[in-house]
């Protein structure tokens, strides 16, 4: 569904107000801040929202660092506020532009956790319960649980109706918790009138899921406790090539997409498409008499052909005081949106006074 048009509820425009017209679409995604950003976090993220960038006509980008989200498992602090500023220029390097994008942090927009509150006031334990990735990171903790790691999707719910979201890029895993969103804003608007838009996942046709290079069967994850199993965008390129090259594939050597029988070598053929936008078919046929060998070796100068230019770029900005300048300007526009449509939330739930 389309956003209204919305009205003027807020008599004082701000520096904040888009100075081209309004834009009839609304994107929203956001990446947490744990750990370094690994080439399936571009594959199934970040070079998805560039793309995007360039494709969407009409359309509003607000891409945030998931800060708050972090902190639903324990984080140093100075390890936090490096990974926030590290994945903020990662997003940049990776050629977001911010012309074209708000690009904030979450936490420095108060909005976020106040919505994420009523999103906990409109879901049910029982739907929170049931989360897949609830119940995997529990599984990996024995104690101290925090209990936002359980209310977590309520304020990623948060994170995208605060914009009208209509379009929300993410990877596979996230697919219940966009369902859930949609869930929320549908039992909100029925509860106090049409309030929200119901927004839709978008992923990527190919790459929604890296796997690990070490066990092909598991998700590639920054969390992970072996480092041979992801490549980490700011990785060594000569380490880059070696993980691919010792990335574990079986024994019978035929270069062909099976993900259920041959994961290993399935998921380099997914790295391989996704960074050259060749159809895995035509990969096979080119590489249809030739070894594993050789396509690793070849593998591996696509990824790190595709990593140096964002190393560069990433080592150019990360201390640059453009990028708060950046930061700060996607802050106050978010802040501007969010902040109207929490007044039309408090008015249709009934909280505070009428103004
Ligand atoms: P996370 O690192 O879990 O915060 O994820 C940030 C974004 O990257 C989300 O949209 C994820 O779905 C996506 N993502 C993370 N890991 C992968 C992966 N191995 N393959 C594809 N997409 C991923
Ligand atoms: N939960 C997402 C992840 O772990 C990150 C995220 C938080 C997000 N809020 C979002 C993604 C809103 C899209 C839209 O990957």
């Amino acid at each position: 569904m389309m956003p209204t048009a919305k009205k003027k509820e807020i008599s004082k425009p701000t520096i904040s107000e888009p100075v081209k017209a309004p834009a009839k679409m609304t994107l929203v995604s956001g990446i947490q801040p744990t750990g370094k950003l690994t080439l399936g976090n571009y594959i199934g993220a970040l070079r998805q929202f560039v793309k995007l960038q360039d494709e969407l006509e009409d359309t509003e980008l607000f891409i945030f660092i998931a800060d708050l989200h972090a902190i639903t498992t324990p984080q140093d602090k100075t390890e936090l506020r490096k990974s926030i500023r590290n994945v903020a220029a990662l997003y940049l390097a990776c050629g977001l532009n911010p012309e074209k994008v708000n690009l904030f942090i979450q936490s420095e927009v108060l909005e976020h956790s106040v919505l994420g509150y009523i999103m906990e006031s409109t879901a049910y334990v029982g739907e929170m319960e049931r989360m897949t990735q609830y119940k995997d990171k529990k599984g990996k903790q024995t104690e101290g649980i925090r209990t936002s790691l359980l209310t977590y999707p309520a304020l990623m719910a948060a994170d995208i109706l605060l914009y009208d979201a209509n379009i929300v890029p993410i990877g596979d895993d996230q697919k219940q918790h966009l369902e859930l969103t949609r869930n929320l804003a549908e039992r909100f608007n029925n509860l106090y009138g049409e309030t929200f838009v119901v927004p839709e996942g978008f992923f990527p046709k190919t790459g929604a899921r890296i796997m690990s290079l070490s066990d092909p069967t598991k998700k590639m994850s920054k969390s992970d406790e072996n480092p041979k199993s992801y490549i980490n965008l700011l990785d060594d390129l000569g380490l880059i090539r070696n993980k691919i090259k010792s990335a574990v594939t079986d024994s019978d050597g035929a270069i062909k997409y099976e993900p259920k029988k041959k994961p290993g070598i399935s998921n380099l053929l997914t790295i391989y498409s996704s960074l050259t936008e060749v159809p895995i078919k035509d990969i096979e046929d080119a590489y249809k008499d030739s070894n594993y060998q050789t396509f690793k070796a070849e593998l591996a100068e696509i990824v790190v052909d595709a990593i140096r230019p964002i190393q560069q770029e990433y080592f150019k900005i990360i201390n640059d005081t453009k990028l708060d300048d950046i930061l700060t300007a996607g802050a106050e526009r978010a802040r501007f949106v969010a902040q109207r449509k929490m007044q039309k939330v408090y008015k249709r739930i009934g909280l505070g006074r009428i103004k």
